[in-house]
């Protein structure tokens, strides 16, 4: 009978307790219900076949978080303005994350699809200090780029002997064709490919608007008597320098200058992100992210 009584009045003090915290949740909108969301930011690209990378990775996420919102965001203005004209609207990733905000997502997961470290990666890094500030997101945690750790440079060595073209004969080259930047981060594409020669001294980085230039690679070329080069971008997707600075006909792109220094070239023109091994690096700086939402 005593037992019965303290029970009764226990189970309406853990009664009024429950409500009285739910009504304090309410009003201070503090403990709100966790809202998961995946912010995929990339540069963008204007071109179609630049799509393929993006709907790649879209669909990779998409069946490792079947139950989280997937978004994009572009940093490049230029781009978005572009896609506007031809009635596509993509977000920066400063409105996509505002909507975000507005629509009471908790915790947000941004991952970063660049390659490297360089000033996209620092301003969307900007940003999302930015938000952190305000009151809305409980967590928003930023994901690396492809290449910003020795882990992932192993990983990427690893993934590029998997998606080289199967019918390259020993004594021919692989060329990858990186963006480059005037960042200092941009030494990690030498790195990169110091660390791809230990395996096989015939893999080549070079960039577009860094270092290792165009001219550099034609002599390490010749110095490993190479005749032919499989020309492949390291850029997430096949887009503008792909299509024309590293297989276009005019004068100054990769193909062009290599095949007149008498190194027969076949442009393979696929994004880094059309590609499985590679992809799983982006996806497992994401898991990273997801795994502190627990
Ligand atoms: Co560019």
């Amino acid at each position: 009978m005593k037992n019965k009584k303290w029970f009764g009045i226990i189970t309406l003090v853990s009664l009024i307790l429950f409500v009285s915290t739910c009504y304090a949740a309410n009003s201070h909108g503090k403990k709100r219900q966790k809202k998961i969301g995946i912010l995929l930011v990339t540069f963008g690209s204007s071109k179609a076949s630049a799509q393929v990378s993006f709907d790649n990775i879209d669909k990779k996420i998409k069946t490792l978080y079947t139950n989280t919102e997937v978004r994009w965001a572009y940093t490049s203005h230029i781009i978005r303005k572009k896609l506007a004209k031809q009635g596509k609207h993509l977000d920066s990733p400063e409105v996509a994350l505002a909507k975000m905000m507005d629509e009471k997502f908790t915790h947000v997961a941004v991952q970063s699809l660049h390659t490297m470290l360089g000033f996209e990666y620092e301003d969307l890094k900007n940003t999302i200090r930015a938000y952190k500030t305000m009151e809305g997101f409980e967590k928003i945690i930023l994901g690396n780029p492809l290449m910003a750790t020795q882990k992932d440079m192993t990983d990427i060595v690893d993934a590029i002997f998997q998606i080289i073209p199967k019918e390259r004969k020993k004594d021919e080259a692989v060329v990858l064709m990186g963006h480059g930047s005037h960042h200092p981060a941009n030494a990690f594409y030498a790195a990169l490919m110091f660390q791809l020669q230990l395996k096989d001294p015939t893999l080549f980085i070079g960039t577009v608007e860094g270092f290792p230039e165009i001219d550099l690679i034609q002599e390490l070329l010749h110095k490993n008597n190479i005749k032919k080069a499989y020309l492949m971008p390291f850029m997430s997707v096949a887009g503008d320098h792909a299509k024309n600075d590293m297989a276009g006909d005019d004068d100054d792109s990769w193909k062009s200058i290599l095949t007149k220094a008498g190194i027969v070239c076949v442009p393979v023109l696929k994004g880094m992100a059309e590609f499985e091994p590679i992809v799983n690096i982006w996806a497992g700086h994401l898991e990273g992210s997801m795994a502190q939402f627990k």
